[in-house]
Protein backbone atom coordinates (compact mmCIF):
# COMPACT_ATOMS: atom_id res chain seq x y z
CA UNK A 1 0.00 0.00 0.00
CA UNK A 2 1.44 3.04 -0.60
CA UNK A 3 0.64 6.46 0.66
CA UNK A 4 -1.05 7.76 -2.53
CA UNK A 5 -3.34 4.53 -1.80
CA UNK A 6 -3.93 5.12 1.74
CA UNK A 7 -5.19 8.82 0.63
CA UNK A 8 -8.58 7.84 -0.08
CA UNK A 9 -9.34 5.59 2.65
CA UNK A 10 -7.71 7.66 5.38
CA UNK A 11 -10.18 10.72 4.16
CA UNK A 12 -13.42 8.95 3.92
CA UNK A 13 -12.69 8.10 7.77
CA UNK A 14 -11.12 11.33 8.82
CA UNK A 15 -14.61 13.23 7.13
CA UNK A 16 -16.93 11.06 8.99
CA UNK A 17 -14.63 11.43 12.52
CA UNK A 18 -14.17 15.65 12.02
CA UNK A 19 -18.06 15.88 10.99
CA UNK A 20 -19.58 16.90 14.09
CA UNK A 21 -17.34 19.25 15.94
CA UNK A 22 -17.80 23.15 17.13
CA UNK A 23 -14.22 24.01 18.16
CA UNK A 24 -12.90 24.88 15.29
CA UNK A 25 -11.78 21.58 14.10
CA UNK A 26 -14.32 20.19 12.02
CA UNK A 27 -13.71 18.81 8.50
CA UNK A 28 -14.04 22.05 7.08
CA UNK A 29 -10.70 22.86 8.90
CA UNK A 30 -8.98 20.29 7.61
CA UNK A 31 -10.22 20.62 4.05
CA UNK A 32 -9.30 23.72 4.29
CA UNK A 33 -5.13 22.54 5.73
CA UNK A 34 -5.47 20.24 3.25
CA UNK A 35 -6.06 22.67 0.72
CA UNK A 36 -3.76 25.21 2.07
CA UNK A 37 -0.72 22.94 2.48
CA UNK A 38 -0.84 21.52 -1.07
CA UNK A 39 -0.66 24.89 -1.93
CA UNK A 40 2.23 25.36 -0.27
CA UNK A 41 3.78 21.94 -1.31
CA UNK A 42 3.69 22.59 -4.96
CA UNK A 43 5.47 25.49 -4.78
CA UNK A 44 8.23 24.04 -2.24
CA UNK A 45 8.47 21.12 -4.31
CA UNK A 46 7.71 18.46 -1.34
CA UNK A 47 6.23 15.80 -1.52
CA UNK A 48 2.75 16.22 -1.80
CA UNK A 49 1.40 12.64 -1.32
CA UNK A 50 3.29 12.63 2.23
CA UNK A 51 1.71 16.52 2.85
CA UNK A 52 -1.96 15.42 2.02
CA UNK A 53 -2.02 12.31 4.12
CA UNK A 54 -0.39 14.12 6.93
CA UNK A 55 -2.62 17.22 6.61
CA UNK A 56 -5.79 15.18 6.85
CA UNK A 57 -4.49 13.91 9.74
CA UNK A 58 -3.13 16.49 11.44
CA UNK A 59 -5.87 16.82 14.22
CA UNK A 60 -6.19 13.24 15.27
CA UNK A 61 -5.68 13.19 18.95
CA UNK A 62 -4.93 16.73 19.37
CA UNK A 63 -3.62 17.75 22.55
CA UNK A 64 -6.33 19.91 23.50
CA UNK A 65 -8.94 17.14 23.62
CA UNK A 66 -7.37 14.73 24.90
CA UNK A 67 -5.47 14.12 28.51
CA UNK A 68 -2.90 11.46 27.64
CA UNK A 69 0.39 12.51 26.30
CA UNK A 70 0.56 10.01 23.37
CA UNK A 71 -3.24 10.33 22.12
CA UNK A 72 -1.91 11.81 18.90
CA UNK A 73 0.75 8.59 17.96
CA UNK A 74 -1.62 6.17 19.30
CA UNK A 75 -4.54 7.53 17.16
CA UNK A 76 -2.79 8.07 14.23
CA UNK A 77 -0.70 4.56 14.11
CA UNK A 78 -4.09 3.09 14.74
CA UNK A 79 -6.36 4.85 12.01
CA UNK A 80 -2.98 4.26 9.39
CA UNK A 81 -2.92 1.11 10.50
CA UNK A 82 -6.35 -0.39 10.04
CA UNK A 83 -6.38 0.58 6.26
CA UNK A 84 -2.91 -1.43 5.79
CA UNK A 85 -0.52 1.29 6.35
CA UNK A 86 3.05 0.27 7.38
CA UNK A 87 5.41 1.12 10.31
CA UNK A 88 7.63 3.01 8.55
CA UNK A 89 4.97 4.91 6.76
CA UNK A 90 3.05 5.63 10.55
CA UNK A 91 6.40 6.72 11.42
CA UNK A 92 6.98 9.25 8.13
CA UNK A 93 3.12 10.87 9.19
CA UNK A 94 4.21 11.19 12.77
CA UNK A 95 7.19 13.11 12.24
CA UNK A 96 5.01 15.47 10.64
CA UNK A 97 2.29 15.62 12.39
CA UNK A 98 3.74 16.05 15.82
CA UNK A 99 5.48 19.28 14.92
CA UNK A 100 2.05 21.08 14.12
CA UNK A 101 1.00 22.02 17.33
CA UNK A 102 1.25 25.48 18.67
CA UNK A 103 2.52 25.42 21.75
CA UNK A 104 2.94 28.80 23.24
CA UNK A 105 4.75 31.94 22.47
CA UNK A 106 7.98 31.25 23.92
CA UNK A 107 7.91 27.56 22.80
CA UNK A 108 9.70 26.45 19.96
CA UNK A 109 8.02 24.24 17.66
CA UNK A 110 10.48 23.25 15.08
CA UNK A 111 9.50 21.62 11.44
CA UNK A 112 12.73 19.63 9.85
CA UNK A 113 11.10 18.44 7.01
CA UNK A 114 9.69 20.50 4.03
CA UNK A 115 6.70 18.45 4.20
CA UNK A 116 6.61 19.60 8.03
CA UNK A 117 7.17 22.66 7.49
CA UNK A 118 3.96 23.04 4.53
CA UNK A 119 1.39 21.05 6.62
CA UNK A 120 2.19 23.55 9.77
CA UNK A 121 2.19 26.59 7.64
CA UNK A 122 -0.93 25.66 6.43
CA UNK A 123 -2.42 24.83 9.37
CA UNK A 124 -1.10 27.87 11.02
CA UNK A 125 -2.77 30.10 8.29
CA UNK A 126 -6.50 28.68 8.73
CA UNK A 127 -6.14 30.33 12.09
CA UNK A 128 -5.62 33.51 10.56
CA UNK A 129 -7.77 35.88 8.35
CA UNK A 130 -11.93 36.40 8.79
CA UNK A 131 -11.37 32.53 9.55
CA UNK A 132 -9.10 32.67 12.06
CA UNK A 133 -11.06 35.10 13.84
CA UNK A 134 -14.16 33.02 13.59
CA UNK A 135 -12.46 29.92 14.87
CA UNK A 136 -10.93 31.79 17.51
CA UNK A 137 -14.47 32.86 19.70
CA UNK A 138 -15.88 29.45 18.36
CA UNK A 139 -12.97 27.93 20.31
CA UNK A 140 -13.63 30.22 23.25
CA UNK A 141 -17.16 29.73 22.92
CA UNK A 142 -16.84 26.02 23.43
CA UNK A 143 -14.58 26.57 26.47
CA UNK A 144 -17.00 29.02 28.02
CA UNK A 145 -14.50 31.88 27.83
CA UNK A 146 -15.23 35.53 27.97
CA UNK A 147 -14.64 37.65 24.72
CA UNK A 148 -12.45 40.67 26.30
CA UNK A 149 -11.51 41.61 30.20
CA UNK A 150 -9.23 44.53 30.00
CA UNK A 151 -7.91 43.44 33.52
CA UNK A 152 -6.61 40.07 32.34
CA UNK A 153 -3.70 41.05 30.10
CA UNK A 154 -1.98 38.66 27.98
CA UNK A 155 0.76 36.03 28.71
CA UNK A 156 3.63 34.79 26.88
CA UNK A 157 3.69 31.67 27.65
CA UNK A 158 7.56 30.02 28.06
CA UNK A 159 5.83 26.05 28.70
CA UNK A 160 3.37 23.79 26.66
CA UNK A 161 1.70 23.31 29.76
CA UNK A 162 1.20 26.97 30.92
CA UNK A 163 -0.40 27.55 27.81
CA UNK A 164 -2.24 24.23 27.57
CA UNK A 165 -4.13 25.26 30.99
CA UNK A 166 -4.55 29.47 30.61
CA UNK A 167 -8.30 30.23 30.88
CA UNK A 168 -8.13 33.85 29.54
CA UNK A 169 -10.43 35.57 27.71
CA UNK A 170 -10.67 35.02 23.75
CA UNK A 171 -8.65 38.51 22.58
CA UNK A 172 -6.10 37.12 24.80
CA UNK A 173 -5.22 34.59 22.32
CA UNK A 174 -4.54 37.06 19.60
CA UNK A 175 -1.87 38.43 21.51
CA UNK A 176 -0.49 34.87 22.80
CA UNK A 177 -0.65 33.62 19.48
CA UNK A 178 -2.32 34.69 16.17
CA UNK A 179 -0.21 38.10 16.15
CA UNK A 180 3.07 35.86 16.03
CA UNK A 181 2.01 33.58 13.44
CA UNK A 182 3.13 35.93 10.42
CA UNK A 183 6.89 35.82 11.90
CA UNK A 184 6.49 31.84 12.38
CA UNK A 185 6.29 30.41 8.77
CA UNK A 186 8.19 27.74 8.09
CA UNK A 187 8.17 28.64 4.01
CA UNK A 188 8.68 31.49 1.75
CA UNK A 189 5.11 30.48 0.13
CA UNK A 190 3.30 30.47 3.72
CA UNK A 191 4.70 33.18 4.47
CA UNK A 192 3.37 35.40 1.01
CA UNK A 193 -0.06 33.99 2.12
CA UNK A 194 0.20 34.94 5.97
CA UNK A 195 0.48 38.85 5.00
CA UNK A 196 -2.90 39.72 4.03
CA UNK A 197 -4.30 37.06 6.70
CA UNK A 198 -2.60 38.83 9.71
CA UNK A 199 -3.51 42.20 8.28
CA UNK A 200 -7.32 41.27 8.92
CA UNK A 201 -5.76 40.37 12.18
CA UNK A 202 -4.47 43.71 13.13
CA UNK A 203 -7.85 45.14 11.49
CA UNK A 204 -10.31 43.22 13.58
CA UNK A 205 -8.57 43.75 17.14
CA UNK A 206 -7.89 47.61 16.62
CA UNK A 207 -11.83 48.09 15.23
CA UNK A 208 -12.92 45.74 18.36
CA UNK A 209 -11.10 47.67 20.68
CA UNK A 210 -12.19 50.97 19.22
CA UNK A 211 -15.78 49.96 19.60
CA UNK A 212 -14.67 48.70 23.10
CA UNK A 213 -14.25 52.32 24.17
CA UNK A 214 -17.10 53.78 22.89
CA UNK A 215 -15.68 55.66 19.48
P1 LIG B 1 -2.56 24.34 16.53
O1 LIG B 1 -2.98 23.05 15.90
O2 LIG B 1 -1.69 25.22 15.69
O3 LIG B 1 -2.07 24.16 17.93
P2 LIG B 1 -4.86 24.89 17.72
O4 LIG B 1 -5.41 23.53 17.53
O5 LIG B 1 -4.27 25.33 19.00
O6 LIG B 1 -3.84 25.16 16.61
O7 LIG B 1 -5.96 25.90 17.39
C1 LIG B 1 -7.04 25.59 16.59
C2 LIG B 1 -7.95 26.76 16.51
O8 LIG B 1 -8.48 27.07 17.78
C3 LIG B 1 -7.21 27.99 16.01
O9 LIG B 1 -8.03 28.76 15.21
C4 LIG B 1 -6.85 28.65 17.30
O10 LIG B 1 -6.61 30.02 17.14
C5 LIG B 1 -8.04 28.35 18.18
N1 LIG B 1 -7.64 28.33 19.57
C6 LIG B 1 -6.76 27.52 20.19
N2 LIG B 1 -6.61 27.85 21.49
C7 LIG B 1 -7.44 28.89 21.70
C8 LIG B 1 -7.77 29.72 22.81
N3 LIG B 1 -7.20 29.53 24.00
N4 LIG B 1 -8.67 30.71 22.62
C9 LIG B 1 -9.25 30.92 21.43
N5 LIG B 1 -9.00 30.19 20.34
C10 LIG B 1 -8.11 29.19 20.47
NI1 LIG C 1 -5.65 22.05 12.71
Amino acid sequence: MTIAELIPFIKNQIENDFKIDNTGHDWFHIERVVNLAMQIAVKENADTDLVELAALLHDVGDHKFYAEDNAQEHQVAQIMKRFGASQQQVDDILEIVLSVSYKGALVDTLARTIEAKCVQDADRLDALGAIGVARAFAFGGNRNRAIYDPEVLPIKHETFIAYKNDKSHTINHFYEKLLLLKDRMQTQTGRKLAEEKHAFIELFLSTFLKEWKGV
